[in-house]
């Protein structure tokens, strides 16, 4: 079948693209003029179909969704603020008018990557996640919304402070609540699989990794696996919600949102998603040894 992704240039996007053709479909992915050039190559290479749009400008969407049965949504501007990107123009608006585009092109069947939601703790991105996810539910189309974890090769990265080959880690709040952690790569995995999993349609899916763990806990198992004694630094919670509420630019406040939500812990039952998707799923236990061993 032909699928249309929208975030391709992005971290999930090229594995969702392998994952794709590898199982035969053909995939056409919207990118922009200013999008990686290398990555727009490797994804030439896997047989992909570029096609130029913009998510802030709606009129380049009708095209990209034309003869397509399905489309995977992974677009956010979090990593490409500024310049007209937004939370609102790309993650709020920009996401339902691809659904609106998408509905009116007859497409089947929109998958849409999004993430947990803590109801105490409100933010940007998490009002644009909800908006999308309602849009879609409401739009006649089969959906599946996925709404995944906080992934460990972002959030338990140096990219993110949390550094343990080199035995320092930041952990927001006291890191005593466990969370879901889960690889993108899985994440990756479930929305390439949804557009052909029959269980998968019509459905909210909680997608989160095989074990629970606190933040502490990993830095215990990183310690026992090798890493030896680390350092932590704790960003208390007053001073998360301070910056939440003090917060004027969307992204900060969302960002502030998100390392809050994180340190009030998130557990996903596995059996859950499971039921959906049989692979098995990355453990923290393997990321971390993967880590220590580069
Ligand atoms: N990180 C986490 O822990 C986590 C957890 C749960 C869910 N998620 C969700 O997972 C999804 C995918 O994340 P990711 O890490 O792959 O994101 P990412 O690496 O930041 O990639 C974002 C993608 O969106 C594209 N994009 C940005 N602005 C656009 C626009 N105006 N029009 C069209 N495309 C645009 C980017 O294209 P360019 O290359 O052109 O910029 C890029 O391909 C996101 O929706 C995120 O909310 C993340």
């Amino acid at each position: 079948m032909k699928v249309l992704l929208v975030g391709a240039t992005g971290l999930l996007g090229p594995e969702i693209c392998r994952r794709l053709t590898a199982a035969g479909h053909q995939v056409r992915a919207l990118v922009r003029p200013t999008s990686d050039r290398g990555k727009r190559t490797a994804l030439t290479a896997l047989g992909v179909e570029l096609t130029e749009g913009d998510l802030t400008n709606p009129a380049t969407l009708p095209r990209a969704c034309g003869g397509v049965h399905a489309v995977i949504s992974t677009a956010s501007s979090t990593h490409s603020h500024g310049g007209g990107n937004s939370i609102e123009s790309v993650d709020h608006h920009g996401q339902l008018a691809l659904v609106d585009a998408a509905r009116q092109a007859g497409v089947e069947h929109f998958v849409f990557v999004s993430f947990r939601e803590n109801p105490r703790i409100q933010f940007p991105l998490t009002a644009a996640k909800r908006a999308v996810e309602q849009a879609l539910k409401s739009s006649g189309m089969t959906y599946t919304i996925i709404q995944a974890s906080y992934f460990m090769e972002v959030w338990l990265s140096p990219a993110l402070g949390f550094d343990i080959a080199n035995r320092k880690v930041r952990i927001y709040g006291d890191g005593t609540r466990p969370l879901s952690w889960v690889s993108y790569r899985d994440v990756a995995r479930a929305a390439a699989d949804a557009v052909s999993e029959p269980a998968a349609r019509n459905l909210v899916i909680e997608l989160g990794g095989p074990d629970a763990l606190s933040p502490r806990d990993v830095v215990r198992m990183a310690e026992a696996a090798g890493a030896g004694p680390i350092v932590v630094e704790n960003v208390p919670e007053p001073a998360l919600e301070a910056q939440l509420n003090g917060a004027t630019d969307l992204l900060q406040k969302s960002f502030a949102g998100l390392m809050l939500q994180y340190a009030g812990g998130d557990v996903i039952d596995p059996a859950s998603a499971g039921r959906v998707f049989r692979f098995p799923r990355t453990s923290v236990r393997d990321y971390i040894a993967t880590e220590l061993s580069r």
